[in-house]
C-alpha cells in the first residue's frame, strides 16, 4: 500500500518520540512492503522559529495532499511562557489545525493494562472488573468556538463564551459514537448537563433520535457532574462516552489518568470526510525534553490507530499494539511505568523491543 503521511513532531518530546513511532513503522512497512512516504512540517513553537506562526500555511498544505497527519506535541515551559514563541502556541496550533479541517470527533481512548494495574491510582477493587473507555469528544463546536468577548457591565469588566451547537454538529459525532460502540461492547453513555443547559437538551434529543437506527447499542444519558464522579468511582461502568467539546476536554483528563501514565493514551481526530489526525494525548513534557526517557507509548500506538483507521490495516496495527504490550509484561518500561525497584528503560531500549518483536 502506497500512503502520505504528514509528520509533526512539534516541541518538547514531540521529535523523540515521533522518531520511535516512525522507526516501529519502518519496520511495519518493510515486513508487510507498503510505501509510507513521510512528509515532516512544523508546527508549534518550532514552527515558529523558522515563521513566526504556530501553524504556517506550508504546515497546512503539507498536511492536504497526505493521506493521514501524524501529530507530536506542541508547547513550551511554564516559566518561559511570556516568550512569544509559546504565547497561545497550544491554542494557536491544535485549534488552528481542527478548525482548518473540520475535525469534529475525537477519539481518546485509555485503558489499564492488567501488568500495570498498579500504576493506576485508584484502589485494585475498584478496577478489578478491568478499565478500557473511549471518549468521544466533540472537538470543533460548542463554547471552544462559540464568541469570546469582554464588555463592560454597569461600568465593571465582564467576559462572555458563547456555547453554540447545531443539530447536524450533535447528529455527526453521535451517530459516530454509536458507530464505535455497536463495534464494541454495545453500550454507550451521552454524556450532557441537560438539567440546565439548551445545548445539552437539544444533545439528548438528537442522541434519542439516532438511536433509533442503532437498536443493537444500549445507550444511556448521564449528567457530567455524575460521570467525573463515577470515572473515579466505578470506571468499568463504561465503554463508549460521547459528549460535547469542552465537558470531553475535562472527561478526557480525568479518564487519561487511569492508566498511570500519560504516555500511554493515543488519540485520533476525524473529519466528516474521514480524514484524520494521530496524537498522544499527553503534552509536550518540555521538563524530560532530550533526556532521551520520554514514553514512546502514546505515540506508537497513536500510529497504530493511524494505519487501522486511515489504511484500514488491521493486522499491522494489530502487532504494533501487540508488541507493545508484551514489551510491557517483559518489563521493558520507562521510568514514569517502571517499579520503584526496577531499573527503567530509555526511549531508544522500549523502542528497539517493539521492533525486535515485530521482526
Ligand atoms: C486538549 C488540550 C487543548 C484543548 C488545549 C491545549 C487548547 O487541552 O487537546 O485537550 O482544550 O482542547
Ligand atoms: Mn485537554
Amino acid at each position: 500500500m502506497d500512503k502520505q503521511i504528514a509528520v509533526l513532531a512539534g516541541d518538547g518530546i514531540g521529535p523523540e518520540v515521533m522518531n520511535s513511532a516512525l522507526r516501529v513503522l519502518k519496520a511495519i512497512e518493510k515486513k508487510y512492503a507498503h510505501n509510507f512516504i513521510i512528509k515532516e512540517a512544523l508546527i508549534g513553537g518550532a514552527a515558529y522559529d523558522e515563521f513566526e506562526n504556530h501553524l504556517p500555511n506550508e504546515t497546512l498544505e503539507i498536511c492536504k495532499q497526505s493521506d493521514a497527519i501524524l501529530f507530536g506535541s506542541v508547547g513550551g515551559p511554564i516559566n518561559e511562557q511570556q516568550n512569544k514563541k509559546w504565547q497561545n502556541c497550544e491554542v494557536n496550533a491544535l485549534l488552528g489545525i481542527r478548525k482548518e479541517f473540520g475535525f469534529n470527533a475525537n477519539f481518546r481512548p485509555a485503558k489499564v493494562y492488567p501488568e500495570l494495574s498498579s500504576i493506576c491510582p485508584l484502589k485494585e477493587e475498584v478496577i478489578a472488573d478491568g478499565v478500557d473507555l473511549l471518549i468521544i469528544r466533540e472537538l470543533v463546536g460548542g463554547i471552544y468556538f462559540g464568541k469570546h468577548c469582554y464588555h463592560e457591565e454597569n461600568g465593571v469588566r465582564a467576559a462572555s463564551d458563547t456555547a453554540t451547537y447545531t443539530e447536524s454538529q450533535i447528529e455527526s459525532v453521535v451517530r459516530i459514537a454509536f458507530d464505535a460502540a455497536s463495534k464494541r461492547s454495545k453500550k454507550l453513555t451521552s454524556v450532557d448537563k441537560a438539567n440546565v443547559l439548551h445545548t445539552s437538551k437539544l444533545w439528548r434529543e438528537v442522541v434519542e433520535r439516532v438511536s433509533k437506527d442503532f437498536s443493537d447499542v444500549n445507550y444511556e444519558h448521564m449528567l457530567v457532574d455524575n460521570c467525573a464522579m463515577q470515572i473515579i468511582t466505578n470506571p468499568s461502568n463504561f465503554d463508549v462516552i460521547v459528549t460535547e467539546n469542552m465537558f470531553g476536554d475535562i472527561l478526557s483528563d480525568a479518564s487519561a489518568v487511569l492508566p498511570g501514565s500519560l504516555g500511554l493514551t493515543p488519540s485520533a481526530s476525524f473529519n466528516k470526510e474521514g480524514f484524520a489526525m494521530y496524537e498522544p494525548s499527553g503534552g509536550s513534557a518540555p521538563d524530560i525534553a532530550g533526556k532521551g526517557i520520554a514514553n514512546p507509548i502514546a505515540q506508537i500506538l497513536s500510529t497504530a490507530m493511524m494505519l487501522q483507521f486511515s489504511f484500514g490495516l488491521i493486522n499491522e496495527a494489530t502487532e504494533i499494539s501487540t508488541a507493545v504490550e508484551e514489551s510491557i509484561k517483559d518489563g521493558i518500561r520507562t521510568s514514569d511505568i517502571q517499579d520503584k525497584n526496577k531499573e527503567a528503560s530509555s526511549t531508544e531500549e522500549f523502542t528497539n523491543s517493539v521492533i525486535d518483536k515485530i521482526k
